[in-house]
């Protein structure tokens, strides 16, 4: 697979801003440019809603490229929008500068994590069909399940949004399974954001990684993503490195612009 560099015109000449916000695995940073932020990809990891954390060389890195790829193949194979720029560094991403909708949006094709604590589901149950859940964003409530009712009551999205939610989310997950499944990976479950930009258009947003996905080596049921720091299970770099040359094709030390190591 070609490691192609995101990089799009609209990028000449912005420079990085003040810091906005530091959040548990990324610093977002104004830029010179109102509609544009620079997104930074920290080597902290982080686990249950930040109780235990670990500094984890190259993880910003491994997590920066792997998403700028899987954000531009959900363009391109899904025809969903991001809010993805440029890669300015290999730790650096250029975004459109969203307002994040408050509703985390967990696609599901393996059943495991809160499904199964919540409903007594076996873990590894392949599902019927991918299930589409909503969480309210909010770290001091520990991000709790919502439905549709509840984001409409609250404000916290309309009707169109949500319903927007859903349709994206089911065509990236048709990519994105297909995507990890040529490599040899069952996609279990992950999370996607989604911000408005101008008003009236979403864009996909904020990062798809092993940190917010559950990738299981095909026949091993091996994790391929942070449950090894969860549930310490073994060492994150390797696995995260592993994770990289699966994608590109090459050991991370080897990777085109990156610093040696
Ligand atoms: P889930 O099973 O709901 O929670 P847990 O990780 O506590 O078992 O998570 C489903 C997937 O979505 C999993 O891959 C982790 C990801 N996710 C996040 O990264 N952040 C979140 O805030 C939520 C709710 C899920």
């Amino acid at each position: 697979m070609p490691e192609l560099h995101y990089t799009t015109p609209d990028h000449a000449g912005v420079t990085q801003g003040p810091l906005l916000h530091e959040g548990k695995a990324k610093k977002v940073f104004a830029t010179n440019r109102d509609d544009l932020v620079w997104i930074h990809f920290k080597d902290d990891a982080t686990a249950f809603n930040g109780v235990k954390r670990a500094n984890i060389g190259d993880k910003g890195a491994v997590n920066a490229r792997i998403s700028a790829h899987l954000l531009r193949h959900m363009e391109t194979a899904a025809g969903v929008p991001s809010h993805m720029v440029a890669e300015l560094s290999e730790r650096d991403h250029l975004c459109k500068k969203v307002d994040i909708i408050p509703v985390e949006v967990v696609v599901r094709n393996v059943a495991a994590g809160s499904l199964c604590r919540r409903l007594g589901i076996e873990q590894g149950r392949v599902l019927p069909r991918p299930l589409v859940e909503f969480f309210y964003k909010s770290d001091e409530l520990n991000d709790p399940l919502i439905n549709d009712e509840n984001a409409l009551m609250f404000g916290w999205a309309e009707a169109w949004e949500l319903a927007y939610l859903r349709a994206a989310a089911l065509k990236v997950n048709e990519a994105l399974v297909a995507f990890w499944d040529e490599l040899d990976v069952t996609l279990v479950d992950y999370k996607l954001e989604f911000g408005r930009w101008h008003g009236n258009q979403i864009l996909l947003a904020d990062e798809i990684t092993p940190d917010g996905s559950r990738l299981w080596e095909k026949g091993t049921q091996k994790s391929l993503d942070k449950d090894v720091f969860r549930k310490d299970i073994g060492d994150l770099g390797d696995t995260y490195r592993a994770l990289f040359a699966r994608v590109f094709g090459h050991d991370f030390a080897e990777r085109a612009g990156g610093a040696a190591v």
